[in-house]
């Protein structure tokens, strides 16, 4: 497909675009991500359109969102075409939840909610409406899994079991609905879902007394199905992470402070965490107890990203610090001699994972993005 062109028309169509494409300040930095994209890609395997298609999907969707963000900041249009290759094979209906029936539907909302953010970048690049079109079919697919007869509303992780209502499927439903409220014009109806979604989520009880978020809700009380209580259960870096993608997005659509000064209170309680950023570096709590798993070793970098989005839309940008002390310390220690990096970023390399070095790479694109 001929890039310039596709560029040519979103510039038309959004002119906000131009000006968000930060010129990167540093080369070195810009050499550091390259070479980490190429680590990544070594997972990649062309014909699923997969990374490393042993592992969980839904990876696939975090690693196409770390490109597709790599472009968004430095205005290459390297991955572009692997971008639209990935996509058009991975909305078929999946072989392994057939009643999703395609377009990203998945048997976990979270699952879904990674590909439909990644979409919307993917439009925002191309301003292919084809790519809208799906976001809005996966947060409508998302949504009918808002059930308000327990715990006055919120939405089910786990959709074959109609369980558990958690942290992150409900953050990503934020950043969605919000994101899509910002991205087309005149609407009110997702501005609508994401608002009630906040209200919701605000008063769910998942943020605890430290500012801090847990993995999610109690089965509701077998008395009263509308009382859930927070079950104190892991508290994850990305969790603490998704949610400030949702409040910027809230902060843009409606200009009031309070989404900003919230997301602040759950920036800081992270960064001045001494089990979460002991000596100011992000750490995963499983990776103390060499417990991480692929999983565990992905979330450092959505925190990052979402860390970053936040940094950009606060004056004076207070966190650019941290961010670029955690990707000098990542560099010069956790990367080997092939720009893959390992998974505790304040301690050497100790072997590569798809979660280690999306984390890493989101990262790097934070400290590209920095002004
Ligand atoms: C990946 O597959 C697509 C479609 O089958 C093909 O056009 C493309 O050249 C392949 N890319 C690589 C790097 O092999
Ligand atoms: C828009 O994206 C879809 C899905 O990747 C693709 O099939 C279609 O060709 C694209 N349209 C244009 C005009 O590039
Ligand atoms: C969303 O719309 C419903 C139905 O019109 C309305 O009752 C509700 O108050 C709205 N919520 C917000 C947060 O605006
Ligand atoms: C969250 O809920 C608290 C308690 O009701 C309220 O004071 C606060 O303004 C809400 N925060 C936001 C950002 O809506
Ligand atoms: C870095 O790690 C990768 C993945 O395990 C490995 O293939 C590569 O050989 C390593 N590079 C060096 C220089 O050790």
């Amino acid at each position: 497909m001929k890039l310039t062109r596709l560029f040519g028309a979103s510039c038309l169509l959004f002119p906000g675009l131009v000006a968000s494409l930060a010129i990167p300040k540093t080369s070195a930095v810009i050499d550091a991500t390259k070479a980490s994209i190429n680590a990544l890609n070594t997972y990649y395997d062309n014909t699923t359109g997969r990374w490393n298609p042993k592992v969980n999907w839904w990876y696939s969707g975090i690693a196409l969102q770390a490109i597709l963000d790599y472009m968004q900041t430095t205005g290459s249009e390297e991955y572009l075409a692997q971008a639209q290759h990935t996509i058009d094979i991975q909305r078929a209906p999946l072989d392994w939840y057939p009643q999703g029936g395609g377009d990203f539907r998945a048997d976990s909302t979270d699952d879904t909610a990674w590909w439909a953010l990644a979409l919307l970048r993917m439009y925002e690049l191309t301003g292919n409406s084809t790519y809208l079109d799906i976001a809005k079919e996966d947060e409508a697919y998302i949504f009918k899994y808002w059930l308000p007869e327990t715990c006055k509303g919120g939405v089910i992780w786990n959709i074959p079991e109609l369980k558990y209502k958690n942290a992150i499927s409900n953050e990503l439903y934020l950043e969605l609905a919000a994101s899509l409220h910002n991205l087309i014009p005149g609407d009110t109806f997702y501005l609508n879902r994401s608002m009630t979604q906040w209200a919701w989520f605000n008063s769910s009880g998942m943020i605890n007394s430290q500012w801090l978020i847990n993995d999610g809700l109690l089965e509701p009380d077998p008395s009263d199905s509308s009382v859930c209580r927070n079950n104190n259960a892991e508290v994850w870096t990305y969790n603490q992470g998704v949610v400030l993608g949702g409040l910027v997005e809230l902060h843009k659509a409606t200009g009031d402070q309070k989404y900003l000064d919230t997301a602040i209170k759950i920036a800081d309680a992270v960064v001045n965490s001494a089990t979460l950023s002991p000596g100011g570096i992000l750490t995963e709590t499983c990776s103390e107890t060499d417990s991480c798993t692929t999983n565990g070793w992905s979330f450092k970098g959505i925190f990052m990203n979402r860390l970053a989005k936040l940094n950009k839309a606060l004056s004076g940008n207070p966190y650019s610090d941290y961010i670029r002390t955690n990707e000098q310390t990542m560099y010069s220690n956790a990367r080997n001699g092939s720009d893959f990096y390992g998974g505790i970023w304040q301690k050497p390399f100790d072997g590569a994972d798809l979660g280690k070095q999306v984390s890493a790479v989101s990262l790097l694109i934070a400290t590209l993005g920095l002004s």
